[in-house]
């Protein structure tokens, strides 16, 4: 069964990467939506730029600071102002904006963590900020 098991896992999953197949599934996204998903995406990784330095210049407080407002768990809603078709949280399939929740989540204790200006506990919880990025990524495309 073994045997069987592992062959049948390359050909299903990795034949398939290195085709350059992409296996994620696809979240429709209208136009104006898919617009502002991408600016708020590339505030999250300005951000994930600012906290990083911020942490590699020893100014963990600071850096729990910018980690909760630009993406824990008070950075939700930027686009609620918006009307509904530019809004992509409302468009997403239930389980993707799960995961996106969950990353505000996760960010958020990172931000926790660091503002406590505690190293270690900040060092530690260093992955958590990328926890969203790298779920959601992994499991969807929006084209
Ligand atoms: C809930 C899902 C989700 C989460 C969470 C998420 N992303 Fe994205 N991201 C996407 C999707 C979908 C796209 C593709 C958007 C498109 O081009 O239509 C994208 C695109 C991007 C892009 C490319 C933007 C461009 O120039 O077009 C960057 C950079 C990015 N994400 C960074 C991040 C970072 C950093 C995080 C975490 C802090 C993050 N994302 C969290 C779904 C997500």
């Amino acid at each position: 069964m073994k045997r069987l098991l592992l062959p049948s896992l390359l050909l299903a999953f990795v034949l398939p990467a290195v085709a350059g197949e992409d296996m994620r599934q696809l979240a429709q996204l209208p136009a104006p939506a898919q617009q502002s998903l991408r600016e708020e995406m590339l505030d999250n990784l300005l951000a994930l730029h600012e906290i990083t330095t911020l942490v590699g210049a020893g100014k963990y407080a600071e850096a729990g600071n910018v980690a909760e407002s630009r993406l824990g768990w008070s950075a939700r809603g930027v686009h609620a102002a918006k009307p509904p078709e530019a809004r992509p949280g409302l468009h997403m399939p239930p389980a993707m904006h799960a995961l996106g929740m969950e990353g505000h989540k996760a960010a958020s204790e990172f931000a926790a963590a660091a503002k406590s200006g505690d190293r270690d506990k900040t060092l530690a919880a260093l992955p958590k900020l990328f926890n969203g990025c790298v779920s959601c990524h992994a499991a969807y495309r929006t084209r």
